[in-house]
């Protein structure tokens, strides 16, 4: 949470992308605070200004540069009462663009790539001496080893295990931007877990980029999978919920669905991209496995937890999309049905393989693809929250709702829920019952207060 007092200097962190970078953002704090710097929410005063930024999306860099130009204006006018702000780009753009940044933005004093936020007080260092900083190296000693303990992060918290991907999707900047998949050891990360826990955490989200293609070591010289990783970490008193993100259907393996069979503290839902249903696309996509073998895996999941729900990825207009293509990806959704999704029109990334495809997809009809395909999974999600009314559900309130009195969850599906409650509440596991439903949210009453009632 940022606070501030008029001794300490203003960090002001504004973040674009995955939950990586939301967390990648929480710890470059941690790093910082012990040089003085805490956290704020406005840009306005700064004395440090880090923009965490995101390659994945369309035309990633030309926003960052607009960004750039929007946020300098507060170093100018910093500068112009004699003051000082460092401004800095991070995340996946720093990695990509490097010195392209510094040479076209003056404004602009340090770029560092997801790999290096723990050289972070060397480069502060710098840059205070005038210096200008690019750091986009993939150090021998890595980030995970040389960061502080984890603050406090509430009752919902994340837990990097994983970073890197060794895929290489040919539409996909991440193998080039967050490099070769690496995995923490098993006790560093039971260690976090139970110092997170120690700090009021409820449920923790495991992140990494390619989350279940995690084989980290264990004390005794043996590689654990995630499923023997969630096994262990269930162990720990007082951790209620356990979520992963993000995975992929190859190395979904016999482990991980036992441990959706086994383990209650894992969360019913699963976030598990797809891409497309047709597997010519999914082979020219490198993706290593067809549209049926997709099926198969959701099936033995499904068997395993028979409430398990799913949500997944899409790119329509890949280049060589046909018609088929397209009507075949409808058909995976609709059999098996999702509990949300994210959707995007392809759209080259500098540097990837499918950049160099020829067959392009009109952007017309790119957009009728999405979206018909956002229409069917809308009537999805609108069809399984309309099924959860008059459910009761345990609840994670993780934050203050828009409005006064209420307060803002989770239900283990992962469907966003508000409710009216008590702020004493927050940060607590309570069971509401679903009272209505619309395709992005829930609205639902607290149960436990009438027990109070009943028995006071
Ligand atoms: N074009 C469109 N969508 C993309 N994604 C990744 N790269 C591209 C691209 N070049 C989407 C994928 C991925 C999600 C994080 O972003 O669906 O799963
Ligand atoms: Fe990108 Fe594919 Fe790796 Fe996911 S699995 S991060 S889409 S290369």
């Amino acid at each position: 949470m940022p606070n501030n007092t008029d001794t300490q200097k203003k960090l002001y962190i504004k973040t674009w992308g995955c939950q990586m970078n939301v967390y990648d953002s929480s710890r470059m704090a941690d790093i910082l605070r012990p040089l003085g710097y805490a956290q704020v929410d406005e840009p306005d005063g700064a004395d440090m200004m880090i923009l965490n930024t995101c390659h994945i999306r369309e035309k990633a860099t030309d926003k960052v540069f607009s960004e750039i130009g929007r946020l300098k204006k507060h170093k100018d006018e910093k500068e112009a009462k004699g003051g000082k702000m460092l401004m800095a780009v991070a995340g996946c753009v720093a990695q990509a663009e490097g010195d392209f940044i510094l040479k076209r933005a003056p404004a602009i004093d340090m770029v560092f790539g997801p790999q290096t936020y723990h050289e972070l007080p060397e480069m502060v260092l710098k840059a205070n001496g005038n210096e200008r900083v690019v750091n986009t190296e993939f150090p021998s000693v890595t980030k995970f080893d040389t960061l502080p303990e984890e603050q406090n992060q509430g009752a919902a918290a994340f837990l990097s295990i994983q970073e890197g991907c060794d895929k290489f999707c040919t539409f996909c900047v991440v193998p080039y931007t967050r490099g070769a998949e690496y995995s923490r050891p098993v006790d560093k990360i039971v260690d976090e877990a139970k110092r997170l826990v120690d700090n009021g955490a409820k449920e923790i989200t495991l992140l990494g980029q390619n989350v279940n293609a995690y084989h980290g070591e264990s004390k005794d010289g043996k590689v654990r999978g995630l499923g023997q990783l969630i096994e262990e970490i269930s162990g720990i008193n007082g951790l209620q919920q356990i979520r992963y993100t993000t995975s992929h259907p190859r190395d979904v393996d016999q482990e991980l669905i036992n441990a959706h069979r086994d383990v209650e503290k894992l969360a019913p839902f699963l976030h598990l991209p797809v891409q497309s249903g047709s597997d010519k696309i999914l082979k020219v996509m490198n993706r290593k496995h067809t549209a049926d073998r997709y099926r198969e895996i959701i099936a033995e999941l499904r068997a395993a937890r028979s409430d398990l729900v799913f949500s997944s990825d899409f790119i329509v207009g890949f280049p060589g999309e046909t018609d088929q293509d397209h009507e075949d990806t409808m058909q995976l959704i609709r059999d098996v049905g999702f509990a949300s999704a994210y959707s995007f029109k392809y759209s080259a990334r500098p540097g990837t393989p499918a950049a160099n495809m020829t067959n392009l997809v009109r952007e017309d009809v790119k957009s009728a693809r999405l979206l018909e395909l956002q229409n069917l999974v809308t009537e999805q999600y609108l069809e399984f929250n309309q099924a959860s009314v008059g459910k009761t559900m345990s609840v994670l309130f993780e934050r203050k709702g828009r409005y006064e009195g209420q307060l803002q969850g989770r239900t283990p599906f992962y469907q966003a829920i508000n409710v009216p409650a008590n702020d004493r509440l927050l940060g607590e596991f309570v069971d509401v019952e679903i009272t209505e439903a619309t395709a992005n949210a829930l609205v639902g009453e607290v149960k436990i207060i009438e027990n109070i009632a009943k028995s006071a």
